[in-house]
């Protein structure tokens, strides 16, 4: 039976990679981003193929991540928390790391998974392999010798916690849940000059993502596979 899949950041990017490769393959997706009508891949995909929904979600607002998770009718099988944006690549004294910049990056990169998370987790199936993922970043990892991205940085780390603590809340339902490195990507946040495209980083992902058990939960992923230290 094909899968429901939900995702966040569905739009441009990585999330937009997901979101066609599922599609492709005959899944659903219920695809999420800020704003549907200023979205028009999505809107040509769904236009193209029923097995594509397109709902409004800001998960910078909790009104607005309840409200979407509200409209979901249907049991999910995986729940993909992709939506984030980046922060300054300077050091500590840049002029662009500000207080209002560092809660922007924490809103939407840790407390957005977060409420995600909380919101979406009771749609997700009883009968299915149940799955929650997290589009994390190398750059989260305590494993570093570089001094730039502070705020990036510490969201990314967070995240991980987030994702190790909802593990042990979650394994008793037997829902697994792991976070993903998606390589450098050459997306609007990677820069065009990434290593990879959208399209591999995404067809890595859901391999990844098909291999997903609740024996894995509570890992942190590089997009190859590979296990990477938090
Ligand atoms: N690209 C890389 O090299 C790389 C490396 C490591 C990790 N990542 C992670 O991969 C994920 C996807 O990144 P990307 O490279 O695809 O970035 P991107 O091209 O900049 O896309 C970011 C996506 O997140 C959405 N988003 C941002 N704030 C949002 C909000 N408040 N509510 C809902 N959606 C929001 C954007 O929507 P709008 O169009 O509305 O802004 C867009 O769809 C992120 O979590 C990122 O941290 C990326």
């Amino acid at each position: 039976m094909n899968k429901k899949i939900m995702i966040t950041g569905a739009n441009r990017g990585i999330g937009l990679a997901i979101t066609k490769q599922y599609i492709n393959r005959g899944e659903e997706v219920y695809a999420f981003c800020r704003n549907p009508n200023n979205s028009p891949e999505l809107n040509r995909l769904s236009m193209e193929n029923n097995k594509i929904k397109i709902y409004e979600l800001d998960v910078c607002s909790e009104d607005s991540i309840k409200n979407a998770s509200n409209l979901i009718e249907n049991y999910i099988d995986i729940i993909i928390c992709n939506a984030g944006i980046g922060s300054s690549y300077g050091g500590f004294m840049d002029d662009k790391n500000t207080h209002e910049k560092f809660i922007q990056v924490l809103n939407t990169n840790v407390v957005g998974v977060f409420l995600t998370i909380k919101y979406f987790s009771n749609k997700l199936s009883k009968e299915s392999d149940k799955k929650i993922v997290i589009i994390s970043s190398l750059m989260g990892s305590q494993h570093h010798e570089s001094s730039n991205a502070y705020f990036y940085r510490s969201s990314k780390a967070a995240v991980n916690n987030l994702m190790v603590t909802f593990s042990n809340e979650l394994i008793d339902q037997n829902i697994s849940i792991c976070s993903y490195h998606p390589g450098w990507v050459r997306t609007e946040m990677g820069g065009p000059n990434a290593d990879i495209s959208p399209e591999e980083s995404a067809e890595n992902l859901i391999n990844r993502f098909d291999e997903q058990s609740i024996s894995s939960t509570g890992n942190f992923y590089n997009f190859d596979g590979s296990l990477l230290l938090i």
